[in-house]
């Protein structure tokens, strides 16, 4: 009989429901229970006694659905020969299995063909074990490894409970501009955005916007004008920044998740902070169990026990000045200088949380190293300004207590600051308040969750220097 005859199509089966493989696999639906699967095939073995188990991820969950398949299945011979990756849909019975490795399995009636892998031989990730440096060069293709369909699962529920934490609290979420025309924030080199032929640039009055227009670095300056009105709110997009530092912590394109609070001060800040991190995490373990136990297992065997020091610790607080004296009096040799006035590296952030072993929240830096926006403290020298650091990954958010007092404000913005940012200043003129606010970098938090060492494994299609082809 021909496989397209219309018998052996699925859609004679439209009574039948179309179910996820994390269904499948759990409660959700019932033993003896008719389904079909969609999915992607992982790995195909044969038994000698005519039996075919086929492994197939939908992405649904971690653990691909096994599929028994037997001589009585019609284009059973055709199986045999399919290689991983190819896209198939499995009508069948969901039964207990008898295998191990898992509870439930199909037992299946019809396997229809969706999509053929064209050279199998050469296909990018077949099963095996890749190295992330390897992937990174087949973007498109990494999404169906293990590895990096936890991360996306992992991403999309710390992202739900970045939005819930701060819902149940009666945050505001504010979208904030990406294309920005100020470059004055001082957070890192900017990306120029044009709508403009370069080879004959005739002047940025002549651009679309009139003016020259960059990608934002930050959401903070425009949700300080709505915190200013609405309270709590907060920002969670996409941030740009040009510097050139190939490391495996800094992106070129990057997520942040920027709450501001008004009628708030620096600790009130880092209780915000604190809670925060503790709140999210608590979230992501109960709902991201089994991808989480994947990376401690496979990735880093700290990631539980990392997870449990932040859910169950107070933080350590320490100002700048302490901090500077304990890495003084520590017997580490540093390669950069620990001086009062220089600012921390990571291999000082990374000394300060190992000592403690927890999170710690570095308060109060010099004046002279933080943002023009940071407030002054009594002493004139130093500002509220808050680093939040963790083991592993160093600083994982930055803020700082708002300058709110205009004369103060304006004696620290330049000329060239204050022509550009005249509204920012403004705002101290009309029913100004003590506030403040942080910047969570969502990779870092992602590279703490999941043990991943480098931050261009935790974001779909990364941009770093010289690299945005996918
Ligand atoms: O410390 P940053 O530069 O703070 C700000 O942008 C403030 N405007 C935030 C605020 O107060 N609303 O950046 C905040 C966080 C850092 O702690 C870090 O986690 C992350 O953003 N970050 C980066 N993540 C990936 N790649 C980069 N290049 C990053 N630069 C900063
Ligand atoms: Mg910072």
């Amino acid at each position: 009989m021909n496989v397209h005859d219309k018998d052996e199509s699925h859609s004679n089966d439209g009574a039948v429901p179309v179910r996820a493989g994390i269904e499948i696999l759990s409660e959700q639906t019932s033993i003896g229970q008719r389904v079909i699967l969609k999915g992607w095939i992982r790995s195909l073995r044969t038994s000698r006694a005519g039996i075919a188990f086929l492994h197939i991820s939908d992405g649904s969950c971690l653990q691909p659905v096994q599929a028994i398949i037997d001589e009585n299945v019609q284009n059973y011979s055709e199986i045999l020969n399919l290689s991983t990756g190819t896209a198939v849909s499995v009508l069948g019975e969901v039964v207990e299995s008898l295998g191990k490795g898992q509870d439930r399995e199909i037992r299946a009636d019809k396997v229809e063909i969706v999509g053929t892998i064209e050279k199998p031989e050469s296909y990018p990730v077949a099963k095996k074990k890749h190295s992330f440096e390897y992937l990174r060069t087949v973007a498109h293709l990494r999404p169906r490894t293990n590895t990096f369909g936890a991360i996306a699962r992992l991403r999309h529920n710390l992202a739900m409970a970045v939005h819930e934490f701060f819902s149940e609290r009666g945050f505001v979420w504010v979208n904030t501009p990406i294309i920005t025309g100020s470059d004055c924030e001082g957070a890192g080199d900017l990306f120029r955005v044009s709508a403009l032929d370069l080879a004959n640039f005739p002047g940025y009055d002549q651009d679309f916007f009139g003016r020259e227009t960059f990608l934002s670095v930050s959401g903070q300056l425009n949700v300080e004008a709505f915190c200013l009105a609405l309270s709590k709110v907060y920002t969670f997009g996409p941030t740009f920044r040009a510097e050139n530092s190939n490391t495996a912590r800094h992106l070129a394109e990057f997520w942040m998740i920027e709450p501001e609070i008004a009628f708030a001060d620096l600790n009130d800040n880092a209780d915000l902070a604190e809670d925060f991190l503790k709140s999210v995490l608590t979230k992501v373990v109960e709902k991201s169990a089994d991808d989480l136990s994947f990376f401690q297992q496979r990735i880093d065997d700290q990631v539980m026990s990392r997870i449990d020091g932040v859910m169950n610790n107070s933080f350590i607080r320490m100002d700048y000045t302490d901090a500077i004296r304990e890495l003084k009096n520590s017997k580490q040799s540093f390669e950069f200088p620990v001086e009062w006035g220089n600012d921390l590296q990571s291999e000082h952030e990374k000394y300060l949380t190992k000592i403690y072993n927890s999170p710690v929240i570095v308060m109060n830096y010099p004046e002279s190293i933080k943002a023009f926006y940071m407030r002054l403290n009594d002493d004139q020298k130093t500002v509220a300004a808050m680093d939040v650091l963790v083991p592993g990954v160093g600083e994982i958010i930055g803020g700082s207590q708002r300058e709110e007092r205009f004369a103060v404000l304006d004696s620290r913005m330049d000329e060239t600051v204050k022509e550009e940012l005249w509204w920012y200043l403004a705002l101290r003129q009309y029913g100004s308040v003590p506030h403040a606010g942080f910047g969570v970098g969502f990779e870092r938090l992602l590279m703490y969750l999941t043990g991943m060492q480098n931050i261009r494994d935790v974001i779909p299609f990364p941009r770093t220097p010289s690299n945005a082809s996918f």
